[in-house]
């Protein structure tokens, strides 16, 4: 029995990168997918074959999840597409870097309503879908740096931060209907949001980490296999560090 068999996830920004690493290793577990983009493009349509490809029911949707009223219209959608919402995987993120004097409110704000008010705008929508299930498992992607912080990336690591608040807050409120939720904390992951790096700035970062490489999206994406299935089925409101040691 594979470990995800006939379970239904949305996972938010999965067209490409860690998002798309997690939708193809829950379909390897039997998965049915939804998964939501800023856009209908060319990642999204491979992503959405390749899902196909694994023998699941797959769909991805344009989707903003910055916008509350573009999450609900997306819950709502899945929920009658694919008939309920077992896992969902607030996995949509961007990053705006720079030192605070430089910062613009802009930045501030498109961040905060990208990695955090995202989180909430999905949460919401699909906990009507988990109460009446009386189940549900809800991972939030926050970072290394939500936990440590780092220099250069105060609106990032606000926001990383504020969700790993928001996760135990929402594992308090909604246990006691079998709902859990937790936090993945990735480290230094090679995508493409890692690849805007300068080459001397990513050596620096590798130096650092005590496995001496950054991880993969497959790494992570393992971690979130964990924490859908009933392996942790009495792990709630945690963060779990992928950092290959980076963070401890
Ligand atoms: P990525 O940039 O490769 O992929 C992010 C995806 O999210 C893209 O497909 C993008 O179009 C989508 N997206 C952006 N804004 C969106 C919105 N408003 N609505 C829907 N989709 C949206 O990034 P990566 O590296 O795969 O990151 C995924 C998550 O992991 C993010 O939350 C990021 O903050 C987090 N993370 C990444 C780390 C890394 O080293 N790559 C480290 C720690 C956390």
């Amino acid at each position: 029995m594979k470990l995800l068999e006939g379970k239904v996830a949305l996972i938010t920004g999965a067209s490409r990168g860690i998002g798309k690493a997690i939708a193809i290793r829950y379909a390897q577990e039997g998965c049915n997918i939804a998964f939501s983009d800023v856009r209908r493009d060319e990642n999204m349509e491979l992503c959405e074959k390749e899902l196909l490809a694994l023998g699941v029911k797959a769909k991805g949707y344009a989707s903003n999840a910055a916008s509350f009223e573009d999450s609900e219209k997306l819950v709502e959608t899945v929920a009658n597409d694919f008939g309920g919402i077992d896992i969902l995987v607030n996995n949509a993120g961007i990053t705006r870097d720079n030192l605070l004097m430089r910062m613009q409110e802009k930045d501030w704000d498109l961040i905060m309503d990208v990695n955090l008010k995202s989180v909430f705008n999905l949460t919401h929508a699909c906990q009507k879908i988990m109460l009446k299930q009386r189940s549900g498992s809800i991972i939030n992607m926050s970072s290394v740096v939500g936990v440590s912080g780092n220099a250069g990336q105060s609106n990032y690591s606000a926001s990383k931060a504020g969700i790993i608040g928001f996760t135990k807050s929402i594992a308090q409120e909604l246990g006691s209907r079998n709902i859990r939720c937790n936090a993945v904390a990735p480290g230094f992951i090679i995508t493409d949001m890692t690849a805007q790096l300068p080459e001397d700035v990513r050596k620096d970062w590798e130096k650092k980490i005590p496995l001496r490489r950054g991880g993969t999206p497959e790494e992570v994406a393992k971690v979130c296999v964990f924490l859908g299935s009933d392996l942790s089925s009495y792990v709630s409101g945690q963060v779990i560090n992928v950092c290959g040691a980076m963070n401890c």
